[in-house]
């Protein structure tokens, strides 16, 4: 679990989240000599440090969205802005974290954190940032491990670390715990739930895990099948630390299921 220890470091250590602002964005692929449309007419606005989670059907189109927001790739029309600023490519204060962790298997977790600070060439002043970011997600005892010797929560743990070292201001996370067994998820998803808390750094969470989306967002956009479409934009306005028991989350994952075509009577 995350010490509480490092409040303080957190809040001094980590930035302040970013504002966001998605317009009229739509995105297509060329495939064979035919277009794949996958986004049509995306717009919607993040506000600084508010965590949302983006749900809808499998291959709708939300990795797309976050890559475009990563700023990996260029829509096909509309803008994306952070903080006002067109994104045009990626940058240390968007940071994306994947399902699958990639870590560099010859690379022990502190090496593997550093990577960031080590490709911006200030790894040698800024050492105290890798510990600090393996300290966030409770790994300090395992600096010296190498991937291998790491069960999955701890991989992904590792990944959220090498995020969390460039002090992003916009965290962004693809499914990041969707190859994890349910009791390491749960566990994670408490600890996303309060280094986001301490910290303030905007989240955008893809998931396909409808409970997920409304134990830890402040608001779920619900995308219609491929091509995307915003269908359902909704407030999650319960306090955290939030209960999974909440009849009101309760209530909300029923309709979000029902949004998404799924009969949730049980
Ligand atoms: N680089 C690419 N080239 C061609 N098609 C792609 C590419 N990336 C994604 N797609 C297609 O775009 C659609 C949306 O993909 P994706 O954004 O990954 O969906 P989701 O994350 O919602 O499951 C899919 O049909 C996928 O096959
Ligand atoms: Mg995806």
């Amino acid at each position: 679990m995350v010490a509480l220890a490092v409040t303080e470091r957190a809040s001094t250590a980590l930035a302040r989240g970013a504002a966001l602002d998605v317009e009229g964005v739509s995105h297509a692929f060329d495939i064979d000599g035919a277009v794949l449309p996958v986004l049509d007419d995306v717009s919607f606005s993040v506000k600084p440090g508010e965590f949302v989670a983006l749900l809808g059907p499998s291959g709708c189109g939300k990795s797309t969205l976050l890559r475009l927001v990563a700023g990996l790739e260029a829509p096909r029309s509309g803008t994306l802005r952070e903080d006002g600023d067109p994104i045009t490519g990626p940058f240390p204060s968007r940071v994306v974290v994947f399902q699958d962790p990639t870590l560099f298997p010859w690379r022990t977790v502190w090496n593997n954190v550093a990577l960031g600070l080590e490709a911006q060439g200030i790894l040698k002043t800024q050492r105290h940032r890798v510990d600090a970011a393996i300290e966030l997600v409770g790994l300090s005892g395992f600096r010296n491990a190498y991937p291998h010797q790491l069960s999955g929560g701890m991989a992904q743990r590792v990944a959220l670390a090498r995020a969390l070292v460039n002090d992003p201001q916009l965290l962004i996370l693809d499914e990041p715990l969707g190859k994890l067994d349910s009791l390491t998820r749960i566990t994670m998803q408490a600890e996303i739930a309060s280094l986001w808390q301490r910290s303030g750094f905007t989240t955008l969470l893809v998931t396909h895990d409808v409970e997920e989306a409304v134990f830890l967002a402040n608001r779920v956009i619900v995308f219609s099948d491929r091509p995307a479409r915003i269908k359902a934009d909704i407030a999650v306005d319960s306090p955290y630390p939030r209960h999974r028991g909440d009849p009101k989350l309760s209530e909300l994952r029923r309709n979000i299921l029902g949004l998404l075509g799924l009969d949730a009577t049980w």
